[in-house]
């Protein structure tokens, strides 16, 4: 399969899933977009990348999701390089042990696997819409399952930091984005889909135990194999087209009930406009 040809951004793309998803990409002659926080840990595997795939069209841009100037930044340093974008990628994601707010100050998982992506997608928007056919790929997580939109509480603020509660919630409002961002693209040609990768051996919530990161160096997943379905809903002629869905390996998939929620989702939409101060 080629991709000669499209730009795609992938958020978080000097580690785990991301990384994997941007080797493959890269072997498909992709224009890569590398989105990372680190100079350091970009330059590393932007090097590693380009050594490994011999695609030298990869480019590092920098930005600390955490942070909406430092995405409006992004954007902007985007647009003036770029004229297109036909894949992103919103992969980066956080899973904190601890409450740590943003300098925007919102809660860190909340910001960093949510609101970041409705915010960067939502300023991509108009050179998505102008590259259509375009796709957004939204990596999402299973832990969805486990939570339950509270709106007097968006912040955890309220409740006992329960580290699969406010992850989950954060992925959540991811789903509930996407789903009501596929509704407001219809008739567009930009597609959005979101999915579980996997339970995947990355870097994903180091500040654990050192025994839970041994058991999952043992047990879960490799970063390729959870880098699949990212490589699939960006690439294939399948899934050309559709829109709204959820997938676990490769597959369509019912997510939870609540994910489904109309209402809940234009609320969050709501908030989150004012949040962001679209
Ligand atoms: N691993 C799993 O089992 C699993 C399961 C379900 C869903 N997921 C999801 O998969 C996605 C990829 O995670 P992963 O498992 O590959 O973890 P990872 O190895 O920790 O990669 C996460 C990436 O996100 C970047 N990132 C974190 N905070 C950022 C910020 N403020 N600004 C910009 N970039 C930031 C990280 O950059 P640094 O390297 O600089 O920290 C890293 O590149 C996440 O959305 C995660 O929630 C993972």
């Amino acid at each position: 399969m080629s991709m000669e040809g499209k730009i795609c951004i992938i958020t978080g793309a000097n580690s785990g899933i991301g990384k994997a998803t941007a080797i493959d990409l890269a072997k498909m002659n992709a224009t890569i977009v590398m989105m990372c926080r680190s100079k350091e840990r970009g330059e590393e595997a932007q090097k590693e990348i380009i050594e490994l795939t011999g695609n030298k069209k990869v480019d590092l841009l920098l930005c600390d999701l955490s942070s909406q100037e430092s995405i409006r930044k992004f954007v902007s340093e985007f647009k003036s390089k770029y004229q297109k974008l036909h894949i992103l990628i919103n992969n980066a994601g956080i899973m904190l042990s601890k409450r740590v707010i943003s300098v925007d100050g919102f809660e860190m998982n909340f910001v960093v696997n949510y609101l970041a992506s409705f915010l960067l997608t939502n300023l991509l928007l108009d050179v998505l819409k102008k590259s259509a056919p375009s796709r957004i790929i939204n990596v999402s997580s299973a832990a969805h399952r486990m939570a339950k939109m509270d709106f007097d509480d968006l912040q955890s603020e309220k409740r006992k930091y329960r580290l699969f509660k406010i992850y989950g919630t954060s992925k959540l409002a991811l789903m509930l984005f996407s789903y009501e961002l596929s509704r407001r693209l219809e008739g567009t040609s930009v597609t959005v889909n979101t999915l579980h990768p996997g339970v995947v051996n990355t870097n994903l919530g180091q500040d654990q135990s050192s025994f839970s990161r041994g058991f999952a160096k043992l047990f879960f997943k490799k970063p390729e194999k959870g880098a699949e379905t990212s490589i699939y809903l960006a690439s294939s002629q399948e899934v050309e087209g559709i829109t709204g869905k959820y997938f676990i390996k490769k597959q369509q998939k019912q997510s939870s009930e609540e994910s489904y929620n109309e209402d809940y989702a234009k609320r969050l939409w709501e908030l989150s406009t004012e949040m962001t101060r679209l």
